[in-house]
C-alpha cells in the first residue's frame, strides 16, 4: 500500500472530495495548500498577502508555498498531497523533500469542471464540500454535519474559475507531462460518482 499519495487534477477535477476519503480510510494526512493558504489568507509575505493572488485565481509565489509544505510534509508519517505541485519549479522542489509512492491524475473534461466549481458550497465552519446539484445537503444552505452555512468560494464564481483553469492549462499541465513522461502517472476518468471514482483510486493504490 502506498503511503505517499500525490493527486493531480484540474481545479474542480475532485482531488479534495477524494483526498478527504483517502486520508480517512487509510490514516494518512491530508496536506492540502489550497486550505492551508485559505487559512492564511492575510498572512503578510514580502510578495504580499495569498489572497490577492487567490481572488485573481493566481498561482501564489512558489516561496510562499513550498515553504508551507515542507513543514506539513515533515510532520506527516504518511500523506496524500493535494494542490501542490502546481508548476515544474515546485515539482523540482517537491523531488528534493520527499518521496511519491503513487502519482494519480483525475482525468475530468473542462466544462464539467466548470459546473463544479461554480455550484460547489462548503460550510463556513467544519469545511464540509456540498454541490447545489450533485451532492446537494438535506436543507439548501445548511450543513448536514454540523449546521453551519454553506457559502459560495471567492474564487468559484465563473469568471475566476475559467481564470484559474487557464493557469491549469499554462502552468500545472507541463506538471502532469512529466509525470507521465518518468512513468509514474496513473491516469483515473474522474467523470464518475466520487464513490466510484474513489473505488478506482484505491484499486490502484493497493496494487502498488
Ligand atoms: P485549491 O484550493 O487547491 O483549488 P483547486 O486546485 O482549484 O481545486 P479545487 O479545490 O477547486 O477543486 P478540487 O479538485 O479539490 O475539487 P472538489 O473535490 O472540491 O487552490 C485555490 C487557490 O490557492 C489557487 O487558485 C491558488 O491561488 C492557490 N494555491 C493553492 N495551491 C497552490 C500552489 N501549490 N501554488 C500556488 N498557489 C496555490 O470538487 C469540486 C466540486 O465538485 C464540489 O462541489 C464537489 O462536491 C463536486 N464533485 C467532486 N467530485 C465529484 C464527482 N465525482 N461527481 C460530481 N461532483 C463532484
Amino acid at each position: 500500500m502506498s503511503h505517499h499519495v500525490l493527486l493531480l487534477g484540474a481545479p474542480g477535477a475532485g482531488k479534495g472530495t477524494q483526498s478527504k476519503k483517502l486520508a480517512a480510510e487509510y490514516d494518512l494526512e491530508h496536506v492540502t495548500t489550497g486550505d492551508a493558504l485559505r487559512a492564511r489568507k492575510d498572512m503578510e509575505t514580502e510578495y504580499g498577502t495569498p489572497r490577492e493572488y487567490m481572488e485573481a485565481g493566481e498561482l501564489v509565489p512558489d516561496p510562499v508555498v513550498n515553504e508551507i509544505v515542507e513543514a506539513a510534509l515533515s510532520d506527516a508519517d504518511g500523506y496524500v498531497l493535494d494542490g501542490y505541485p502546481r508548476n515544474l519549479e515546485q515539482a523540482e522542489y517537491l523531488s528534493e523533500i520527499t518521496d511519491l509512492d503513487a502519482v494519480i491524475f483525475l482525468d475530468v473534461d473542462e466544462e464539467v469542471l466548470v459546473d463544479r466549481l461554480t455550484g460547489r458550497r462548503v460550510c463556513d465552519d467544519c469545511g464540509a464540500n456540498y454541490h447545489v446539484e450533485f451532492a446537494p445537503p438535506e436543507e439548501p444552505g445548511v450543513c448536514d454535519d454540523c449546521g453551519g452555512e454553506l457559502v459560495q468560494r471567492e474564487d468559484d464564481t465563473e469568471e475566476t474559475a475559467r481564470e484559474r483553469l487557464s493557469v491549469y492549462r499554462e502552468n500545472t499541465e507541463p506538471v502532469i507531462e512529466h509525470f507521465r513522461q518518468t512513468g509514474d502517472l496513473v491516469e483515473i476518468d474522474g467523470e464518475a460518482s466520487p464513490e466510484e471514482v474513489f473505488d478506482r483510486i484505491t484499486d490502484v493504490l493497493e496494487e502498488e
